[in-house]
């Protein structure tokens, strides 16, 4: 794929950073940095560099990638260079001329399929394509700081299915989840980030705390690292002017919208001074004013990107959290309130500042309900169930398992729907979440969440309706797991399965123990499970874990499948539940690094559980989860885990005597109270 991003000023280098980082990963591309100016393209491919060199200094980057995705980067100030690209990024000064004369010179020079997208932080689409030729391809694709790492990017389609199926795909190529929204100047976050912005200024203007007084309140109460330093961080003050003019001259728009003259006056230079930082101490009083008018502010332009229908409110939520940084979804966020005190809040702010509207959600203190972790679509009979938490590759929480039971409450007893397809976003289900894992106190609590895991997994094998699983992505652990308990599994060529448990110091608990070898065969299903070893598609398909070969679009062979079965010609059904024959000893293995003592535990469930039914496995694999949670090892592996990630083999102590593992455990709690 080649890509180009017009523009080297604050965040082009940054994005064209990002795209050469994902199309390393992705087998390769050739990223271009285009800008009118020399010395702009020298600073940022400067930038560019520093980066590289930050990454290969912290071990994140070897020293091969980074001089491999450098050679791949390329600036220009030619712009007929950009002749070849398939895709062009438009980041340059935020002004609808410069914008427009840039498409007008770009479609000059582009094929006509090459997508052109317009970075903009609020100029609606409708305005920069307006003389477009070819307005089709043309989209909005709105990043986020830190560009080269933040995930989410706000998209407005064009209106022509074949060029938005292409847009969505490259994005997620390009390693950007694709945020739908209207074409509304300044879409759905920076209407509510530059009002954010703009309450906060108005605050300092009018002497009532100063930027460092604001920043901590404003980050101890919502985290997001507060508006002034985001503002710093972006050389975003002059930019939040032209998106509030946006707002104040829109059909929506009032005097309540008008940047504050202090945005002006200050320019682009910080409002904080590393060598000079203000005092953030405040009194309590201080900080309930700030943090209600702020609150006012966050939630009222929240509720009415909801209630024009901006947003999906799923997304809206997704977004504040990872786009804007604040330490839940702002929905979250008035769901914690609850909707009598945030209508308080937006009304006494609204009665002080005209123009400021209370839309029906708030007046009516109503809150969307929908699932957090969850995307279900219904068409042709076929429901998908798609987990979207793409920030930890789809891992699966307590949260996303509830929903997941809701939605299968909800397509049992729905008629038109014939059969299930579950799937992650871009096709990988990474597991459990580790955080909750790693919090489970006791061997009760590390029981129960197998036991309430294994429910939804069985209402899944029992359902009465096909469901089929459809992945192509790292599918591990918990994710490979729930893939498991449904009747099929299809697959694509980047899959890369596997149960790497033993690396964390644990065993399999919502069922692979007892699934996996019913699946592929005891020696091959123990092997996996006691080295972690993972494998890719062609095999996962030759050992019968998934159906088939492997599926170019494995979500359309999924619906293929079920159409098959409902035709008769297959016959789909969930792992059999007999209990196995095994050999009176498990074949030798090499396990590695890996812990002696949690190898025990898993050798044990194996061995009494695979010889019985199911059922009676499924409680065995929970025990045996929970006699893991005793062991030294179940924190050392966490622990290394959340610290190293997933690279760095943990160095296990091998104790399985309970007791003195509890006393171990005990000693490595207080080494942690101690450090
Ligand atoms: N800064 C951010 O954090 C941020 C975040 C999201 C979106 N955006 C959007 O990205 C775009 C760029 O923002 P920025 O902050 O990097 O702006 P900037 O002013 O820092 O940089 C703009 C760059 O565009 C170049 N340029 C101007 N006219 C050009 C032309 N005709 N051809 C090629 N290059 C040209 C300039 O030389 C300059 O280097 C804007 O539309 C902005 O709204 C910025």
């Amino acid at each position: 794929m080649r890509v180009a991003v017009i523009g080297s000023g604050s965040i082009g280098p940054d994005l064209a950073y990002g795209f050469a980082s994902a199309l390393a990963k992705a087998g390769g591309g050739g990223v271009q940095l285009h800008d009118i100016r020399e010395e702009a393209l020298r600073a940022g491919m400067e930038r560019i560099r520093s980066y590289l060199a930050k990454g290969v200094s912290r071990g994140k980057l070897s020293l091969r990638a980074a001089h491999g995705i450098e050679a791949s980067l390329r600036p220009t100030t030619v712009l007929a260079e950009l002749a070849e690209c398939d895709y062009v990024l438009e980041a340059a000064t935020e002004d609808l001329a410069i914008k427009q004369k840039i498409l007008a010179d770009l479609e000059r020079v582009l094929r006509p399929d090459c997508l052109i997208g317009f970075a903009t932080s609020g100029i609606p689409r409708a305005l920069i394509a307006a003389r477009a030729a070819h307005p089709e391809r043309c989209f909005v694709n709105h990043p986020f700081y830190p560009a080269w790492r933040s995930l989410p990017m706000e998209v407005v389609l064009s209106g022509d299915a074949r060029f938005e199926t292409r847009m969505l795909e490259s994005l997620a190529r390009l390693g950007k989840v694709p945020i739908i929204t209207a074409d509304v100047p300044c879409f759905a976050a920076d209407d509510i980030f530059c009002n954010y912005c703009a309450e906060a200024a108005r605050i300092v203007a009018e002497g009532l705390a100063t930027p460092a007084q604001v920043d901590a309140i404003v980050n101890a109460a919502i985290g997001g690292g507060g508006p002034f330093n985001v503002m710093d961080l972006t050389r975003g003050n002059l930019l939040n002017v032209k998106c509030l003019n946006l707002m104040r001259d829109a059909p929506s728009g009032s005097a309540w919208f008008a940047p504050p003259a202090i945005f002006s006056q200050q320019g682009n230079t910080p409002w904080h001074d590393p060598e000079r930082p203000g005092n953030p101490e405040h009194e309590a009083a201080l900080a309930e004013a700030v943090r209600e008018r702020i609150l006012a502010v966050l939630l009222g332009r929240t509720f009415f990107v909801v209630d024009k229908g901006i947003c999906h409110p799923r997304e809206l939520n997704w977004l504040t959290q990872n786009a804007l940084g604040f330490a839940q979804g702002l929905l979250d966020l008035a769901e914690n309130l609850g909707m009598t005190r945030v209508q308080a809040i937006c009304a006494k702010y609204a009665e002080a500042h005209p123009g400021f509207e209370l839309t029906a959600s708030v007046r009516d203190g109503r809150l969307p309900r929908f699932p957090r972790h969850l995307e279900v679509e219904i068409a042709g009979g076929i429901a998908v169930l798609r987990i979207r938490r793409p920030e930890v590759m789809n891992a699966l929480n307590e949260r996303t398992m509830a929903e997941i039971a809701e939605a299968l409450d909800a397509a049992e007893t729905d008629e038109t729907v014939k059969g299930i397809v579950l799937t992650g976003f871009g096709g990988a289900l990474a597991g459990a979440d580790i955080m909750e894992l790693a919090a489970l106190e006791t061997a009760a609590a590390a029981r129960d969440k197998c036991l309430s895991g294994h429910r939804v997994l069985d209402r899944l094998a029992a359902f009465a309706k096909p469901v089929v699983a459809a992945l192509d992505g790292p599918v591990l652990g918990g994710g490979a797991e729930i893939a498991m308990a449904c009747h099929a599994r299809v697959v694509g060529p980047h899959l890369l399965l596997g149960q790497p448990e033993v690396n964390l110091g644990i065993i399999p608990g919502y069922g692979g123990t007892q699934r996996l070898p019913r699946l592929i065969g005891v020696e091959r299903g123990c092997a996996l499970l006691r080295t972690g070893r993972p494998i890719g598609a062609e095999e996962a398909c030759a050992w019968g874990w998934a159906s088939g070969g492997p599926a170019a679009d494995p979500l359309a062979a999924a619906r293929t499948l079920i159409g098959r079965h409902l035709a008769g010609e297959v016959n789909l059904a969930p792992v059999s539940p007999a209990p196995l024959t095994l050999p009176a000893t498990l074949p030798a293995l090499e396990i590695g690094h890996h812990s002696l003592a949690i190898d025990a535990v898993l050798v044990d469930v194996l061995r009494k559980g695979l010889t019985r039914p199911l059922p009676e496995g499924l409680r065995i694999e929970a025990d045996g989860f929970a006699r893991c949670r005793g062991l030294v090892d179940y924190d050392i592996g966490m622990k290394n885990f959340i610290q190293n990630g997933p690279r760095v083999p943990a160095v296990f102590m091998h104790e399985s005597h309970p007791e003195r593992a509890a006393g171990a455990g005990r000693l490595h709690a207080r080494m942690r109270r101690r450090r």
